[in-house]
């Protein structure tokens, strides 16, 4: 365990996946005033058609708006895409790149996720990277080798501490209420800050999947764990702004 004030601010990134509409963005922003980041750096990553919307209504607060993907073309013939380019355009800071439920129900891979961040950089996006190994890889014992690869494969050349923020997000844990236990989150940040240690690379290192008001804070705790991405909790302020609230 680690001291929370001996570190540089905890994120939190919200994730709504396809999930909102213009109404609920104005209550999650009328109820997310009364919350205090106190040093806590705190963004929401919106479906495309929120995101303008989601940057005007929190314009003038500490919280960063991105998006969940991006192509990773400038421009030109991608019907139904959007670039990276016109994320930073309409005023976003961030965007994810290689969610699990991209790479399972869109057929991303390495590469294109590799391709994406690149082009997120360009665009002067920070990029939130996922990685995660299934419930069949943990079986297998696979875990730490299945992420460490996809990692290496995933990172652009153009990743650095400034612009990239890695989310390790065990699949099985994710949306199904069971977060990963500390021993595991433990063993894979680790993992993962010394792959990165060995590359001359340091970034901040997220946890998600089942991260929950209750259980925030002792996995706030965990060696290596700078901040969280945040599912199905981002989606009320009140859980948001109690998770928040237990990582000061
Ligand atoms: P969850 O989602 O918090 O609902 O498990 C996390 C994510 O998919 O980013």
């Amino acid at each position: 365990m680690t001291d929370l004030r001996k570190r540089e601010p905890f994120l939190v990134v919200g994730n709504w996946k396809m999930n909102g509409s213009r109404r609920a963005l104005d209550t999650f922003q009328s109820e997310m005033k009364s919350v205090e980041t106190h040093g806590v750096t705190i963004a929401l990553c919106l479906p495309a058609a929120l995101i303008s919307a989601g940057v005007k209504a929190f314009e003038g607060s500490d919280m960063g708006i991105g998006g969940q993907n991006c192509h990773s073309e400038q421009a030109g013939a991608f019907t139904g895409e959007i670039s990276a380019e016109m994320l930073a355009d309409v005023g976003a800071d961030y965007v994810i790149v290689g969610h699990s439920e991209r790479r399972e129900f869109f057929s991303e891979s390495d590469l294109d996720v590799a391709r994406k961040g690149a082009a997120a950089h360009k665009a002067g996006l920070t990029t939130v990277l996922c990685v995660g190994e299934t419930h069949s890889q943990r079986a297998a014992g696979n875990h730490v080798e299945t992420v460490l690869s996809q990692l290496k494969a995933s990172l652009p050349k153009s990743a650095t501490r400034e612009n990239t923020v890695v989310a390790y997000e065990p699949v099985w844990a994710i949306g199904s209420g069971e977060s990963a236990s500390l021993a595991q989150i433990e063993e894979m940040h680790s993992a993962i800050s010394e792959f990165l240690r060995d590359r001359s690379c340091s970034l901040v290192l997220l946890y998600g999947g089942s991260v929950k008001p209750d259980t925030a804070k002792a996995i706030a705790g965990v060696n290596a764990v700078d901040g969280f991405l945040v599912g199905g909790a981002s989606l009320k302020a009140a859980d948001f702004g109690k998770i928040i609230r237990s990582v000061q």
